[in-house]
């Protein structure tokens, strides 16, 4: 099928079109309703009062006449007409959002050839200093260079990016580990680099519609009903964002439902089990339940990142800690964890 760039649309008074005149180019018809250019008058063919009584009508029904952009030249000289007096032929402006996105994408390269990023050393750096802005910064800058003509949610995510994660807070680091753990486990096409950064900033705003208590007391400290409670709230981001009229894609919808759900069945809120998991909502929920273990929201008490990790590690049973992330992000928690003496400082640290 010839492609819609290799054609330019022209009104039949550009034709003076007069019957049984010949032209040394081809003309074409576009037909909208399936986006496709047909071959109508061969060049050098009379343009009888037949065919010309045919195009009319195809015009009247909506179609257009059009020239293969590789005759521009020869229709142009044999019509006697100026290129600026075709409307498909003007160069559309560069957007500027396009020139931005470009210019951000030049830097990021220059930034990548002066200093690589290596995630499991950053993640050490920001055990060791308690500070995740480094990690953050990338995240933000990765996501500041996704394209705006993808969806709209990698735009909203590149978006988000760009305007909240430029401090080092609590939904941050949630978004950002989550970010680089799907880099590292090869889940960063685009699309789910946007899905995966919209599904982390929005999967807790159910919480806004809850009882202050849930963002206060420690999980495990929470009765039956006051579990039962909690397990809400991926149903109400979810609803909130469905209310609110915010468009977002249904994989990213699936993935801020799904963030509690676990490989084995174990999670909430539709006891999904492995396959049935959105793979991007198993990268979220381990990064939110790690940082939820480390900021001592599940036990109470703040538990270094490298303890946590290496507990996962080596699926060691401990109160509230969550295993179940599938194989793929497991071997992601091996590798990073890969340099032994960094664990045993930080045990050693935080016992
Ligand atoms: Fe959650």
């Amino acid at each position: 099928m010839e492609e819609q760039s290799n054609f330019f649309t022209i009104d039949l008074d550009h034709l003076k079109a007069e019957v049984n005149v010949t032209f040394p180019f081809h003309l074409y018809v576009h037909n909208p309703q399936n986006e496709t250019f047909s071959i109508y008058l061969h060049a050098n063919s009379p343009l009888t009062q037949e065919k010309l009584n045919f195009l009319e009508f195809i015009l009247n029904k909506g179609g257009k006449v059009a020239i293969n952009k590789n005759q521009e030249k020869t229709f142009l000289t044999d019509r006697k007409i100026l290129k600026e007096d075709i409307e498909d032929l003007q160069e559309i402006p560069e957007h500027e959002f396009i020139k931005r996105r470009r210019d951000r994408v030049e830097k990021r390269e220059k930034q990548k050839e002066k200093k690589k990023f290596h995630f499991r050393e950053q993640l050490e750096l920001a055990t060791k200093n308690n500070d995740y802005m480094p990690l953050i910064r990338e995240a933000r800058e990765e996501a500041m260079t996704l394209s705006y003509t993808v969806s709209h949610t990698v735009s909203l995510a590149s978006s988000l990016a760009e305007k909240l994660l430029i401090k080092d807070n609590y939904i941050n680091r949630i978004v950002a580990i989550a970010f680089h753990l799907a880099n590292s486990t090869g889940m960063n096409d685009p699309q789910a680099v946007g899905d995966l950064i919209c599904a982390g900033f929005l999967s807790h705003i159910g919480h806004t519609q809850m009882d202050l208590l849930f963002s206060q007391k420690p999980q495990l400290e929470m009765n039956d009903r006051e579990k039962r409670d909690y397990r809400k709230h991926p149903g109400l981001s979810q609803h909130l964002i469905r209310k609110s009229g915010l468009i977002i894609s249904e994989r990213a919808n699936r993935v801020l439902y799904q963030h509690h759900e676990r490989f084995d069945g174990g999670g909430y809120p539709e006891y999904k089990q492995g396959q049935f998991i959105e793979p991007l909502a198993l990268v979220l929920g381990a990064s939110a339940h790690i940082m939820e273990y480390t900021s001592g929201k599940i036990t109470g008490t703040p538990v270094a990142l490298n303890v946590v990790i290496t507990n996962l590690k080596n699926k060691t049973l401990s109160p509230g800690l969550e295993l179940e992330f599938g194989d793929t992000i497991y071997e992601s928690l091996i590798y990073l964890l890969d340099t032994n003496s960094s664990v045993s400082t930080v045990e050693s640290k935080a016992a």
